[in-house]
């Protein structure tokens, strides 16, 4: 806590738990954060969160996605109060496409529960989720589920989660009984036995526990919070979410060392979260969410602060002020006004375009969050209009969902029709169905012969200078950037060798320049 704190700010702050669910699919986290809600006191909820699981089975087809969006987008954060804390539970999206989206979201978590199926161990995708979160040390609870099935030893279970994501693994309960005899846990951290059933002191899944707690206490690592919050060590938790075995183990655990907010890096400080003044940073932007109004809503993390209704704020990208009437909460299907906010809060701010990702907005003081990048595309195409009259709706169109980040777009300075780049090619998909649903636009995509995309720094003259020479190969982004654009890695490398002032960037920060 910095020494200006205000101790009302400062205990709504560290009661603040803001958390991510990262699994691979099937694992089980619908029906943990089912239980999770339930436990909060958010039982009306069940059944929503369970239709998200059911219509997951179609998801290759589009209307599914958009179904699915229509759950997620509600259900994208997820607020209830448990244990004297209030959780913000935040949904990372369904598709299994590496992006930027999901990235965007665990930039605005302080921790993540990673889930995984006792039978399986770890999964691809739990592995890539788990290495974005590593990318920024985000501290990571782990629940292994389904211990209510055959499921792997413990032991090897907690090995394999060691030696595959080279992280450090501590049991923080162990197993009472496997299989169809599994009944509950005992938490090493409280010395605690918590069973569904009581059991006699006899029973030989206590004394099976016992033995293996001895052999877990010599060979493994104690829980460190150190350690856990540096993102090095993972407290170990089993259970089944279906049978409710374990969930209040991890919610328990997460008010007592869940990290509160942290702080935020900004282009010139870091930002408290306990400073009185209100920051806040848009991470993701959801637009259409009702197709009768062309309405917007940007989710912005409170980074300090606190936010009140009717607040008038800076918007530091564009300098001008920009007034907070109707703020929202999301309580998975409803969303309600929010009177007030706090640092690790995620609140929805209605607008018409105005914020975009990666803004950030402040009482007054002119900081610029970083921290929410782009990557450059692996894919890129041309965007072929089945109707040329309706040239300038696709141009409005494609800047509103680029800026809501489903693709990136590039202008190419010649004059040649746009160029669209993405990350996994199910944004293609999702951009080319969105564009007809929402906005009665048919297209195609045409490939082009660039296959890389890199962001340009350097001297003003030598930019100049570069753009002149290579203008067919240059475009700008959403935000007039300039962009390089190479047909194979060959030139690529061919050009850096001939441009030594130039350098290229494959990943754009808003703030800092990163190589
Ligand atoms: P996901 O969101 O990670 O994709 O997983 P989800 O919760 O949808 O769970 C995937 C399947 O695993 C579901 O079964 C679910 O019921 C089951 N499951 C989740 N947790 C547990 C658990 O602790 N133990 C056991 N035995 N099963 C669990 P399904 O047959 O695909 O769906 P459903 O018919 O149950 O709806």
């Amino acid at each position: 806590m910095s020494d200006t704190a205000n101790p009302e700010l400062g205990k709504e702050i560290v009661r603040r738990r803001t958390f991510a669910i990262i699994s691979h699919p099937d694992a089980g986290k619908t029906t943990l954060t089912e239980r999770i809600l339930r436990a909060g006191g958010a039982i009306q909820l069940a059944g929503n969160v369970r239709a998200k699981g059911e219509r997951r089975r179609t998801r290759s087809d589009w209307m599914a996605i958009e179904r699915d969006r229509g759950i997620s987008v509600v259900s994208s954060v997820m607020t209830f109060d448990y244990g004297g804390c209030v959780f913000n539970l935040l949904d990372t999206p369904g598709h299994e496409d590496f992006s930027e989206d999901t990235y965007r979201t665990l930039t605005a978590v302080d921790s993540a529960v990673m889930v995984i199926d006792a039978a399986k161990g770890i999964e691809d995708r739990t592995r890539k989720l788990f290495e974005i979160c590593r990318l920024r040390d985000i501290p990571i609870v782990t629940f292994i589920n389904k211990m209510d099935r055959e499921a792997q030893d413990p032991f090897a279970l907690l090995d394999e989660i060691a030696s595959s994501l080279a992280l450090d693994t501590c049991p923080a309960t162990w197993p009472v009984g496997r299989a169809a005899t599994f009944v509950g846990t005992y938490d090493l951290l409280n010395g605690k036995l918590n069973t569904l059933t009581p059991l006699a002191e006899s029973d030989e899944r206590l004394t099976q526990m016992r033995e293996e707690l001895e052999l877990a206490e010599a060979a493994l690592p104690e829980f460190d919070r150190e350690s856990f919050d540096a993102g090095h060590l993972t407290p170990v938790f089993f259970g089944s979410a279906i049978k409710e075995i374990g969930v209040t183990d991890l919610l328990d655990a997460l008010v007592a060392f869940g990290p509160s907010p942290r702080a935020q890096a900004a282009e010139n400080r870091t930002v408290t979260a306990d400073e009185p003044g209100m920051t806040a940073l848009v991470f993701k932007i959801q637009a259409n969410m009702d197709p009768n109004h062309r309405d917007r809503i940007a989710f912005a993390r409170i980074c300090s602060g606190r936010l009140t209704r009717g607040m008038k704020l800076r918007h530091t990208r564009t300098g001008k002020s920009f007034a907070v009437h109707t703020p929202q909460f999301f309580f998975a299907q409803d969303r309600h006004l929010a009177e007030e906010a706090f640092a690790g809060d995620v609140v929805g701010i209605p607008n018409h375009g105005t914020l975009r990702i990666g803004d950030t907005l402040t009482e007054g003081e002119d900081i610029r969050f970083t921290g929410v990048p782009h990557f450059a595309p692996e894919i890129l195409r041309r965007v072929r209009l089945d109707d040329a009259m309706k040239a300038k709706k696709l141009k409005q169109a494609l800047v509103q969902l680029a800026e809501e980040g489903v693709v990136q777009l590039f202008r190419p300075q010649d004059g040649a029709p746009p160029i669209v780049g993405v990350v996994g090619t199910l944004q293609l998909d999702v951009l080319q169905a969105r564009l007809r649903a929402e906005y009665g636009v048919g297209i195609g995509f045409d490939s082009t012969p660039f296959s890389l995309a890199r962001w340009i720094t350097g001297p003003r003259d030598k930019i100049e200078a570069f753009t002149a020479s290579n203008r067919s190969a240059m475009a700008d982004d959403l935000d007039d950037d300039p962009v390089f654009l190479a047909t194979s890695n060959f030139m690529m490398r061919r050009t850096e060798e001939q441009n030594p002032d130039i350098r290229f960037h494959d990943i754009k920060q808003i703030g800092i320049e990163i190589g």
